[in-house]
């Protein structure tokens, strides 16, 4: 099914009954969707293949580091349940990534694969303390051109972070951002946002909109609202 829509909604939900109550109420030709660690811990694989079969495409968000084995039998794994594109931490370094991306690379049709660089949670102070020298941007751009290097898609980043990845890292680099909100959304427990038009406008390529539309009273209704606040 075709998707005209750069929107990946959020399935953060306990159960599997609240999330395909939600899908029931969205278009799979309008977004896409993800499947995140809390809905997947209790509701499983077998859930990923039921969004799956009702046309959505699915990004499965399980942020997979181990070793490099490890985690390319995991990809292989969620590219089994037919997701569109699952992520892995960066940090987990250079053969991690490549293993993955190799692995998935032997399919026929393969998902796409991308990284979360630095989680926004973290800050400078934090960074200092596991290791990690210099400030998030840098360390961001430093993960982030790994991970190209390393033959994966794209990286997961904060819609501030887009401009400067875009500059750094050329077109062709996906670039999926979380933290945004349309005009007078309540942004909740988001710390630095941005409306999705100027999301796209600084280059991200998809966008991650959680509680904007699934805490709406008509869901699908304010869907539609977004998309139409952006460029077709
Ligand atoms: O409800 P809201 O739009 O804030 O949901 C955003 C989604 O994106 C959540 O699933 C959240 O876990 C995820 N996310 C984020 N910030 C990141 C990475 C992921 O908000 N840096």
């Amino acid at each position: 099914m075709k998707v005209v829509s750069p929107l990946i909604v959020a399935l953060d939900f306990p159960t599997e009954e609240a999330a395909l109550a939600l899908l029931e109420r969205l278009d799979p030709t309008l977004c896409r969707v993800k499947i995140g660690k809390e809905l997947f811990t209790c509701a499983g694989p077998r859930l990923v293949e039921r969004v799956v079969a009702r046309g959505f495409q699915v990004f499965l968000d399980l942020k997979y580091h181990d070793i490099p084995n490890t985690v390319a039998a995991a990809c292989d794994a969620a590219a089994d349940l037919g997701v569109w594109m699952m992520n892995l931490h960066a940090s987990g370094g250079r053969r991690m990534m490549e293993a993955a991306a190799e692995r998935l690379a032997r399919r026929g049709s393969r998902p796409l694969l991308i990284a979360v660089t630095i989680l926004t949670s973290l800050g400078e102070e934090d960074l200092a303390e596991i290791g990690f020298l210099g400030g998030p941007a840098e360390n961001v751009s430093r993960l982030a051109r790994l991970t190209r290097d390393a033959g994966l898609d794209g990286v997961v980043c904060s819609p501030l972070e887009a401009a400067m990845l875009r500059a750094d890292l050329g077109g062709e680099f996906r670039l999926i951002t979380p933290g945004v909100r349309p005009g007078g959304a309540a942004v909740g427990d988001q710390k630095r946002v941005m409306t999705p038009r100027d999301a796209l406008d600084a280059g991200a390529s998809y966008l991650v909109v959680g509680r904007p539309i699934t805490a709406a009273p008509e869901p699908l209704a304010a869907l539609r609202t977004i998309l139409d606040g952006i460029p077709g």
